[in-house]
């Protein structure tokens, strides 16, 4: 049952998809104030509330205890202080023994969410807009909480298969030349790869929709290369269009008034990598059209994936900011600096990135009616995801497309994936991306990876090497670096064969992780859940950070800290260990429910079957395509009568179902053997384990 409440004049996100009649009498739950414009719910915490939520957002699953900022920022120093990240997810599910609800703020200017921050039993929502919408969502479960917002936003983003294959990136790949060089690698050393991101200096100057001649002579035909050797070419594209006469994005841009303005109707600059930069009013029908139609260019030369970037949208400086700047150092120049005039001229050029200034200064149309951009700022990457997606659809509606972006708001999960932005190599960053994943499950991101290896900084061989081993289970698995760092490919490093044979698992996990993704995305369901969904009378499992469940049959728990032989883990229920190595290469331990250290040597990877179901292992392949879906091996520990219920398809269609796509596997214990049956699938049962 879902409420709808509205204050103000709430703002036109796009969030929703089916329009609810708003609803009388009083909101429950939370009380209501009004500070100036701002507006305040207050939400008593009882001792026992955990609060779920928020999508992609910093610290915990639970996010009791702390503040919480809305506002999309480029910001790649993700420390547990930090309270605003790259997306705005302002959903939160408040669960106990004794209340379980939702509620989606939607409203996409700046919000804070202090839960628990002030005041240990208090919550305090702020929206500072004080127009907005608020769903109040109550069901039984919190399952059930999550399927009814998902029902209310759309159905997620389908990628296509092969995107759930390894892909390489780095900030830093010039030419066909390194990039050849990097599929040939992994070829010769049987890593298995689908992808390779092209970050921005594929471009030329850094603008959008080119390709560097000098680097990319003939981007058709390297696709087509590239494509011989099952390779995909990822490139990136950014918010900012490069301030340059003669290029055509920048000019008719300009001529037709597609860009943001300030107030007086002339276009706002800022400068992000290509230097002064327009800013493309994503919020208008035309300008995404436009926009959109952009793609159609890569996608003719065979690209047939993207991601966006830059889009909260960052902004290093603004014209005015820099102006501002010079003048307030200009006025310091012959001050006798001492102390605070050194601070505060620091901070004269320190603040000038993203600063809250130059997002009050300039504007957008929305519905045909002009909106200051810091009203709606956090819907600028969402709307910048739906125009990638609608340029394609209009490029080929019956082909899914890979299309991930680091900025998002609820909504933005129709169109796209989303990448957790630019982490460390920090232990600690493991643990951040194993505990996002079922918060931007519930806010129907299910396509979504973080930086394996971590993105600033130097990794270290085994900090990857424990990351691929969470990264084998996200449906994104990239490993991406910035430039200047540590050259992090798995081939450089001595625990190269480790390396790959982790990354194998992954390619022998794919039909069932593709088929746990497409059920939770055309069911509205998620793919990782707190252990809290599953087990909710269980205040142990209630209370696990370190653990999520995967699917209908798994546990996933990696190890995330250096030196580690191992880890505790905490079982819910009977489950059996997999202690993977290679794709080939486990062993299986029956344990029981309860506390267990489990050895994990560096080359080791756990994943944890509940008691009575059974999943599929393919042989694995080099490359997606390779792994063959129907010849499958049933791992479990099974009882008298188990099922799986297998999802597959052709992998590109847009027009899928689960009523097509499944095969029901059952397995029968006999007094002597077991078998299995699932339609034409060729099963193997010699890896079950019975009681
Ligand atoms: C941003 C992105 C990062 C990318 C870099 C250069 O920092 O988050 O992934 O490599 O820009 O394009």
């Amino acid at each position: 049952m879902i409420h709808r409440y509205d204050f103000g004049s709430p703002i036109h996100t796009g969030a929703v998809v089916r329009e609810l009649p708003v609803s009388g009498g009083a909101i429950p739950y939370f009380m209501i104030s009004r500070e100036h414009d701002a507006l305040c719910f207050s939400l008593s915490l009882d001792r026992d509330d955990i609060v779920f939520g928020l999508g992609e957002a910093n610290r915990g699953i639970n996010k009791r205890g702390h503040l919480y900022t809305s506002w999309n920022i480029d910001d790649g120093l993700h420390t547990e202080s930090k309270n605003a990240l790259y997306a705005a997810h302002n959903f939160l599910l408040i669960f106990s023994k004794t209340r379980c609800f939702g509620a989606f703020f939607d409203d996409p200017g700046l919000m804070h969410f202090d839960l628990g921050y002030t005041k240990i039993d208090e919550a305090r929502i702020i929206s500072e807009n004080g127009d907005l919408t608020l769903y109040i969502i109550e069901e039984a479960t919190p399952a059930e909480i999550v399927s009814s917002l998902r029902r209310l936003t759309g159905r997620s983003y389908l990628p296509p298969k092969w995107a759930f294959g390894y892909i390489q990136s780095r900030w830093g790949y010039r030419s066909e030349a390194d990039v050849r060089a990097i599929v040939d690698e992994h070829r010769k050393r049987r890593i298995p790869l689908d992808g390779v991101c092209m970050d921005i200096d594929y471009m030329d100057d850094y603008m959008d929709f080119t390709v560097d001649p000098a680097g990319f002579e003939n981007l058709s035909r390297f696709c087509g290369e590239m494509a011989d050797s099952h390779a995909h070419l990822i490139p990136i594209i950014d918010a900012g269009v490069k301030e340059k006469k003669g290029y055509d994005v920048c000019d008719e841009g300009l001529e037709h008034g597609y860009f943001c303005t300030y107030e007086d109707g002339t276009p706002f600059v800022g400068a992000v990598w290509p230097g002064r930069s327009f800013f493309p009013d994503f919020l208008r029908d035309e300008v995404r059209a436009w926009f959109g139609s952009k793609y159609h260019r890569l996608l003719d030369a065979g690209v047939d994936g993207f991601w966006n970037d830059m889009n909260e949208p960052a902004l290093f400086y603004s014209e005015n900011g820099i102006k501002d700047a010079y003048e307030k150092a200009m006025r310091m120049k012959d001050m006798n600096v001492g102390i605070h005039e050194f601070f505060r001229l620091r901070a004269v050029f320190a603040d000038m990135a993203n600063n809250p200034n130059d997002y009050e200064s300039f504007y957008q149309t929305l519905d045909g009616r002009r909106v200051r951009h810091d009203q709606v700022h956090n819907l600028y990457g969402a709307f910048m995801t739906r125009a990638a997606a609608e340029g394609m659809t209009a490029h080929n509606p019956d082909c899914r497309r890979l299309l991930f972006a680091r900025s998002s708001y609820i909504g933005a999960h129709r169109y796209g994936g989303v990448w957790q932005g630019d982490n460390h190599s920090w232990w600690s960053h493991i643990l951040l991306n194993l505990k996002m994943l079922p918060s931007l499950n519930m806010c129907g991101f299910l396509y979504n990876g973080a930086d394996i290896g971590g993105f600033n900084g130097d990794t270290t061989e085994d900090l990857l090497l424990r990351w691929l081993q969470l990264g084998v289970f996200t449906p994104l698995m990239r490993n991406h670096s910035c430039q200047g760092t540590r050259e992090q490919e798995i081939y450089r490093f001595s625990l190269q064969e480790k390396m790959r044979d982790i990354v194998t698992v992954r390619y022998a996990l794919l039909p069932y992780l593709y088929s746990e993704f497409m059920k939770a995305a055309l069911t509205d369901g998620c793919m990782f859940r707190p252990l809290a969904f599953d087990y909710p009378e269980d205040e142990t499992a209630c209370r696990v950070e370190d653990q999520v469940m995967l699917g209908g049959e798994c546990m996933i728990a990696p190890v995330y800290q250096q030196n580690a032989r191992g880890r505790y883990v905490y079982l819910p229920e009977d489950m059996l260990l997999i202690r993977f190595r290679a794709a080939g290469d486990y062993d299986c331990f029956p344990l029981q429910a309860g506390h267990h250290w489990i050895d994990l040597d560096l080359h080791e990877m756990p994943l944890f079957i509940r008691r009575g179901c059974v999943i599929p292992l393919s042989r694995g392949g080099e490359w997606v395509d390779a792994v063959d879906a129907k010849d499958l091996t049933l791992l479990g520990w099974i009882g008298a009568d188990s099922a799986y219920a297998f999802y597959d398809d052709d992998g590109l269609s847009t027009q899928v179902s689960l009523a097509d796509g499944l095969t029901r596997i059952t397995v029968r214990c006999g007094e002597d053997d077991t078998s299995a049956h699932g339609g034409n699938l060729t099963l193997h049962t010699h890896k079950l384990i019975t009681d």
